[in-house]
């Protein structure tokens, strides 16, 4: 079979259409509901983004119930999605991510793509490294691959016709109290994501001059 044929409807619109379709939306029709099953489908095609030596520190809080959602919604500034989107995700950075590295490496010797003794030296390494680096640096390197994450999940969304709002503006204080996050886990950003009631109001963009400078930054 083709990789057409193979290709379902929800994958159908373009990488381009799906990029310039995707849009903060911050008014959702509270009655659609993601299931479980779904949402980690979404959740498993997020992960395929890159990450720092592939530990795929990201972790997801899902946050799905009427009563959570509205714990949360002051916490959140009272932000209207919060309640109304499907769920809100929480994206979390585990800055202990290297004890995962034995289970990692250890699926790429399973799978063939690493031979053990490579896999073993990259797992002393990484741990060895990992997990002496001061914790302003282990936080940045979490707080990259959590924004990495994140625009993968919301592109995913979209694709499979979502909408979603990226948030900053909540009480990382708060949130980690009120859901009992450990601190182990960085709170990256909270995702709202479900179907939109009303579009996301068009944004523009620099001009790419503005933004974009080749082998040399202009002086300032
Ligand atoms: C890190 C981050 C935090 C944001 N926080 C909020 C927020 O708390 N509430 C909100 O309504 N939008 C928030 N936004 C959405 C931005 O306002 C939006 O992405 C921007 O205006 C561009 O619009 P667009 O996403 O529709 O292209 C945030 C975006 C980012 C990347």
């Amino acid at each position: 079979m083709s990789n057409t044929q193979t290709t379902n409807t929800i994958e159908q619109q373009t990488f381009f259409d799906v990029i310039r379709e995707r849009r903060s939306v911050r008014t959702y029709d509270p009655s659609v509901q993601i299931s479980r099953e779904e949402m980690n489908e979404i959740l498993e095609q997020a992960t395929l983004a890159p990450s720092s030596s592939n530990l795929q520190p990201w972790r997801f809080l899902v946050i799905d119930t009427p009563e959570l959602k509205q714990k949360l919604l002051p916490i959140a500034f009272n932000q209207q999605q919060v309640v109304d989107a499907s769920a809100v995700i929480a994206v979390l950075g585990d800055v202990e991510s290297y004890k995962k590295a034995e289970k990692i490496y250890g699926q790429a010797v399973e799978s063939g793509f690493m031979p053990e003794d490579t896999a073993k030296s990259f797992i002393e390494r990484t741990v060895g490294t990992y997990s002496s680096l001061p914790p302003e640096v282990a936080r940045q390197i979490v707080y990259t691959d959590g924004g990495l994450i994140s625009m993968q999940l919301m592109l995913v969304a979209r694709a499979r016709g979502y909408d979603t709002v990226p948030m900053g503006g909540y009480d990382k204080t708060k949130f980690v109290e009120a859901f009992g996050i450990s601190e182990q886990y960085e709170s990256v950003m909270l995702i709202a994501i479900g179907k939109a009631m009303k579009p996301g109001h068009p944004t523009t963009r620099l001009p790419i001059e503005d933004v974009a400078f080749f082998n040399e930054m202009p002086s300032v």
